[in-house]
C-alpha cells in the first residue's frame, strides 16, 4: 500500500483535534508586541534622552568597519569600565551609552530558558522544543538540520525584539561520543567526528546566517542572525562516572586523536560553519585546563583555523582550574591572567570583573589583552545589530514563535530520525486492532520528550496522546488500555507489573514504552552499565510473555541500550528506538506506527553489549584498542554489539548498485615530496612508497562515486545513503572503515534514485598515524555502501 497521502491528510486532523485541547498554548497571530526596553545602541532617540551627542561616539558611525567602531567603544573605557564587561553579565557603560548585555542564551535544540538571557512570561510562554540532537542526527539529513537551525533563530530574534532573550546562544554541543556511558550523547550527533561536524556545520549556519546576505570579502563584518557557539573544547566527554567529574578531570590525549576525533567537528564548525563562538571545556587536557591553554585557543582555533568570534568559557571554569584541578596553585588574578593571555575573552562567571584589575596593575597581564578580547566580543554584538538595527528582523515578533509550521518540523524531525531495529513478520505498520495495550512508564511522558537545554514548549504531545488521537482519527483502533507498568523511569520495584499483564492478556496489539530519562542519563551523570532501568526488563518479559497479540517496543532513551533479550525475543515482533523526540514526540511516534510515515533513521552511535562497558574505564581516552582494553566507536571496534552504528531499517526493502570513478590513482610527486615510512603489520604488503604526508600535496583529486538506491517493496520510503572509505590492509591503527559521505532520500514504491557524491581524495581516503601526520597511503583502498564495494588504488611516482 503506497502511503504517501496518509500523512497530510492526518497531520490537519490532529492539528485540529489537539488546537481545541484545553492545555494548548494560544498560537495566535502577533499582536501589540513590547518593544525591546531598548531597539539598538545607536538609535538616535536612545542618546539624545540620555542627554549625549550620538554624533561625538565614532562607534556608532556606520560608515566605519566594525573592528574600527569596535577600537574607539574599547579606547573610551577606563579599566574599570573593561573588566566589567568581561563576564556572562556585561554591566554596560551609561556614560557613554553602552548598555548591559547578557552574554549566556541556549538554544540546542529549541530557545531555551536554561540561560539568564533568556526567559518565558505572558508575552512569550514558550517555544518550539524540537527532538533532543541524537534523535535528529539519526535522521542524517542535512537540510532538516539547517532548517531547525533556521527557526530556532527566527524564534530566538523574535524573543529578542520583545526582550525575551539575547543574541548570543551558547550551542550546539559538538563533542563526540567517546563512549556509551557519557551522560550529555542526548544533547550531541552521535559518535563520528565527521557526521557532528556537519550536524554542526549545518545547524550553526542555520542559526548564525542571514538568509539571502551575501558573505563579504572581511568575516568581521559578516551579518548574523542569532551568534552560535560550538561547545566544549576539547576533548570534554566525562562528566561523573565513579568517582571522577569533570572538574578534576585530566584527559589524556594523544595528537592523533585529537586531530582525527577530538578536534575535528570543532574545525568543521569553525571552518565550514564560520561559527562566531567557542567555549573550551572544564576538564583538563594533558595536564592544561583548556581554558588556559595558549596552543589550543590562540594557536590552533584563532591561529589556524582563522576564527572570527570569541572564546568563552564554560560556566565558572576559572573557579573550577583553581577549586578543582587546584592548576598552579593559581589564585584567581594569575588564573584570570593565565586564561586572558592563552586567548579566552570571556568568562561565564564572575572571576574576569573580580580579578582582572588586580592582575594587570600587578603586571600579571598588559591590558591591552584585555582590549584585544572586547574588541572580538564588540565586532560579534555588531554583526549581530546590537549596535545597528538588521532591517529584515525589525518585525519579527511573537507571533513568529510557536506557529503552526514550526511545530510540524518538530514533529518532522522526530518522525525522521526513528529508527526501526526490528520488524518480524511486518509487524508494523500496526493495521485494525480492536483493542490497544499501551503500556510502560514512558507511554504517557511529556516532560521526559525533552531532554535537557529545553525551555518551555509550544504544547506536547505525549505517545498516549498520540496513539489515542490518531487511532481514532484513522478508525483503526477501537479502544486504548493504559498501564504505567512502573511509576516512573527508575522502575524501582515490581508492583505495577502485575496491572500490565492483564491489560496485554486481552489486547489485539501491545505497544510497551520505556527507556531512559535525565534521572539515569545527563549532565553530570554518567551511565555505570547500559541495560534498561531498575524492573523495566522484567516489565518487558513478562507482560510479552503474557500479551495477546504482538509486542512492539518502543525504546526512549538517548544513550544506546542492551536490549539484546527484546531483540532475541519472539514475542517481540517489533523495536523502534525514538530518542527523546521532543514537544510533538507522541504525534511522531504514532504516525510511524500506524503507517503514515515509513522511517528511515540510523543509528548515530553504536549500540554495545553491556559486557563492553566492563573492559574499559570510562576514563580511558584512546580511540584505538590499548593495554587490553577494546577500541572505540564502529571506526576501531569490530566485536559484537546489540546494534551497529548506522543501522536502521524501513518498511519497504531497498538494494543498491555503486559505481565509481577513476579506479586508480598515479600521484606524480613534487622534487620535494618524499616517500613516507609507514608501519605494515604485514611487512610484505609494505610498498615501495607506502604513503604520502597530505600537507605537502595539492589533492585536486576527486572520486565520483554514483549509488542507485532501488525501492523493492511495495511502499515508499526514505533511506540514508551511507558511504564509507576503508584503507588498505596491514597498516598499524588505521580505521576499520570511515564514514566520508551520506545523504538521505526519498525513494517510491517500485522506482530508483541515483545518489552522487564526489569525494576529494586527501579528505576521504587519508588517515592520520601515531606520530599525527595526515597521509594519504598508496594501495587499495576500498569504497562501501551498505552491501556493495568498490576498489580504488592508489600509487605515487617517484
Ligand atoms: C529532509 O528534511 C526536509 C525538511 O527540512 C524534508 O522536507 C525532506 O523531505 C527531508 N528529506 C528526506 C529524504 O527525508
Ligand atoms: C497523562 O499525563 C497527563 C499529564 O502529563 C495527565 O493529565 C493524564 O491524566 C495522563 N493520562 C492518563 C491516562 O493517565
Ligand atoms: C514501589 O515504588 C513506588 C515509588 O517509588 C512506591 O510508592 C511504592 O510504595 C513501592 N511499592 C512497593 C511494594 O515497594
Ligand atoms: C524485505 O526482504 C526480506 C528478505 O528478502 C523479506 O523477508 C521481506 O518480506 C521484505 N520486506 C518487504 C517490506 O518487502
Ligand atoms: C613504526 O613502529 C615503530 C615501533 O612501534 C615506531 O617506533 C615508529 O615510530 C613507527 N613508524 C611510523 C612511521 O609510524
Amino acid at each position: 500500500m503506497a502511503t504517501s497521502c496518509l500523512l497530510p491528510c492526518i497531520a490537519v486532523l490532529f492539528l485540529a483535534a489537539c488546537a481545541s485541547a484545553s492545555r494548548q498554548l494560544p498560537l495566535g497571530p502577533n499582536h501589540g508586541d513590547v518593544p525591546n526596553d531598548f531597539s539598538h545602541v545607536c538609535d538616535p532617540s536612545r542618546f539624545r534622552q540620555q542627554g549625549l551627542d550620538m554624533e561625538e561616539f565614532a562607534y556608532c558611525d556606520k560608515s566605519l568597519s566594525y573592528q574600527v567602531r569596535a577600537k574607539d567603544l574599547v579606547d573610551r573605557l577606563t579599566l574599570d569600565e573593561k573588566v566589567q564587561q568581561m563576564g556572562n553579565s556585561a554591566k554596560g557603560v551609561s556614560r557613554i551609552g553602552l548598555p548591559k548585555y547578557e552574554w549566556w542564551s541556549e538554544a540546542l535544540h529549541g530557545v531555551s530558558n536554561v540561560g539568564p538571557g533568556t526567559h518565558f512570561d505572558n508575552s512569550v510562554p514558550g517555544a518550539t522544543i524540537f527532538p533532543t540532537v541524537i534523535l535528529t542526527a539519526a535522521s542524517f539529513n542535512q537540510s532538516l538540520w539547517k532548517n531547525i537551525g533556521q527557526v530556532v533563530s527566527t524564534e530566538a530574534r523574535a524573543m529578542y525584539n520583545v526582550g525575551n532573550a539575547g543574541l548570543t546562544f551558547w550551542s550546539p554541543n559538538v563533542n563526540v561520543v567517546r563512549d556509551p556511558r557519557w551522560g550529555r550523547v542526548t544533547e550531541t550527533a552521535g559518535e563520528d567526528p565527521f557526521v557532528v561536524g556537519t550536524y554542526a556545520t549545518n545547524y550553526v549556519r542555520g542559526l548564525q546566517d542571514v538568509e539571502g546576505a551575501k558573505d563579504p570579502l572581511d568575516p568581521n563584518s559578516r551579518p548574523l542572525k542569532v551568534s552560535s557557539c560550538c561547545k566544549h573544547y576539547t576533548a570534554y566527554d566525562v562528566d561523573a562516572w565513579q568517582g571522577v567529574d569533570r572538574y578534576h578531570f585530566n584527559a589524556l590525549v594523544s595528537e592523533q586523536d585529537m586531530l582525527e576525533t577530538f578536534n575535528r567537528p570543532f574545525e568543521m564548525c569553525v571552518k565550514d560553519g564560520d561559527v562566531s563562538s567557542v567555549m573550551c571545556s572544564y576538564n583538563r587536557v594533558n595536564g592544561i585546563p583548556t581554558c588556559a591553554d595558549p596552543n589550543l585557543l590562540k594557536g590552533t582555533i584563532r591561529g589556524e583555523w582563522d576564527f572570527h568570534g570569541y572564546i568563552v568559557s564554560d560556566c565558572d571554569s576559572i573557579e573550577v582550574m583553581v577549586d578543582g584541578h587546584k592548576w598552579l596553585d593559581d589564585k584567581g588574578d594569575d588564573a584570570s591572567a593565565q586564561t586572558l593571555k592563552a586567548g579566552l575573552d570571556l568568562d561565564c562567571g564572575n572571576f574576569y570583573p573580580d580579578n582582572l584589575k588586580s592582575a594587570v596593575l600587578k603586571g600579571k597581564v598588559k591590558e591591552a589583552e584585555i582590549d584585544r578580547s572586547l574588541n572580538y566580543l564588540y565586532v560579534v554584538l555588531m554583526r549581530l545589530g546590537f549596535f545597528d538595527e538588521i532591517q529584515q528582523y525589525k518585525s519579527v515578533g511573537k507571533g513568529d514563535v510557536c506557529t503552526k509550521q514550526h511545530i510540524a518540523l518538530a514533529s518532522q524531525a522526530a518522525r525522521e530520525g526513528i529508527v526501526l531495529l526490528k520488524n518480524e513478520g511486518g509487524a508494523l505498520p500496526l493495521s485494525s486492532t480492536k483493542k490497544l495495550a499501551v503500556i510502560g512508564p514512558h507511554a504517557n511522558v511529556t516532560w521526559s520528550m525533552l531532554g535537557n537545554y529545553a525551555g518551555i514548549p509550544c504544547r506536547f504531545v505525549s505517545p498516549l496522546d498520540g496513539l489515542t488521537t490518531f487511532g481514532q482519527v484513522l478508525s483503526v483502533v477501537d479502544h486504548v488500555i493504559y498501564q504505567q507498568g512502573c511509576v516512573n523511569a527508575k522502575c524501582d520495584n515490581d508492583s505495577m507489573i502485575f496491572q500490565a499483564m492483564k491489560a496485554a492478556e486481552d489486547a489485539d496489539a501491545t505497544i510497551l514504552f520505556v527507556g531512559t530519562d535525565l534521572s539515569i542519563e545527563a549532565e553530570s551523570l554518567d551511565r555505570t552499565n547500559l541495560y534498561l532501568p531498575g524492573y523495566q526488563t522484567q516489565l518487558i518479559n513478562q507482560v510479552a510473555a503474557s500479551s495477546k497479540g504482538p509486542v512492539i517496543l518502543v525504546i526512549m532513551s538517548a544513550g544506546g541500550v542492551d536490549i539484546q533479550f527484546a531483540k532475541d525475543n519472539e514475542k517481540i515482533r517489533s523495536i523502534l528506538w525514538a530518542g527523546w523526540p521532543g514537544e510533538e514526540g507522541g504525534l511522531a511516534i504514532a504516525d510511524v506506527i500506524f503507517g503514515g510515515y515509513n522511517p528511515g533513521g540510523k543509528l548515530p552511535i553504536t549500540w554495545y553489549k553491556n559486557e563492553y562497558v566492563d573492559q574499559l574505564p570510562m576514563t580511558s581516552m584512546p580511540l584505538r584498542p590499548v593495554d587490553d582494553y577494546p577500541g572505540r566507536t564502529y571506526k576501531f571496534y569490530d566485536g559484537p554489539t546489540v546494534y551497529p552504528f548506522g543501522y536502521g531499517i524501513s518498511y519497504t526493502n531497498f538494494t543498491y548498485e555503486l559505481t565509481s570513478s577513476p579506479h586508480s590513482l598515479l600521484f606524480n610527486l613534487e622534487p620535494r615530496q618524499h616517500c613516507y615510512p609507514q608501519n605494515h603489520t604485514n611487512k610484505d604488503q609494505g610498498s615501495q612508497c607506502p604513503a604520502i604526508i597530505i600537507e605537502h600535496s595539492e589533492c585536486t583529486y576527486f572520486i565520483d562515486v554514483e549509488v542507485t538506491v532501488h525501492n523493492v517493496g511495495t511502499r515508499d520510503g526514505n533511506e540514508v545513503v551511507m558511504v564509507y572509505s576503508a584503507p588498505p590492509p596491514g597498516i598499524d591503527g588505521a580505521p576499520i572503515k570511515q564514514l566520508i559521505g551520506f545523504q538521505r532520500v526519498n525513494v517510491a514504491a517500485g522506482q530508483n534514485v541515483k545518489v552522487k557524491f564526489s569525494f576529494n581524495v586527501c579528505d576521504s581516503f587519508n588517515i592520520i598515524d601515531a606520530a599525527a601526520y595526515n597521509l594519504l597511503p598508496s594501495g587499495a583502498h576500498k569504497i562501501l555502501v551498505a552491501d556493495k564495494s568498490a576498489t580504488l588504488e592508489v600509487s605515487f611516482d617517484y
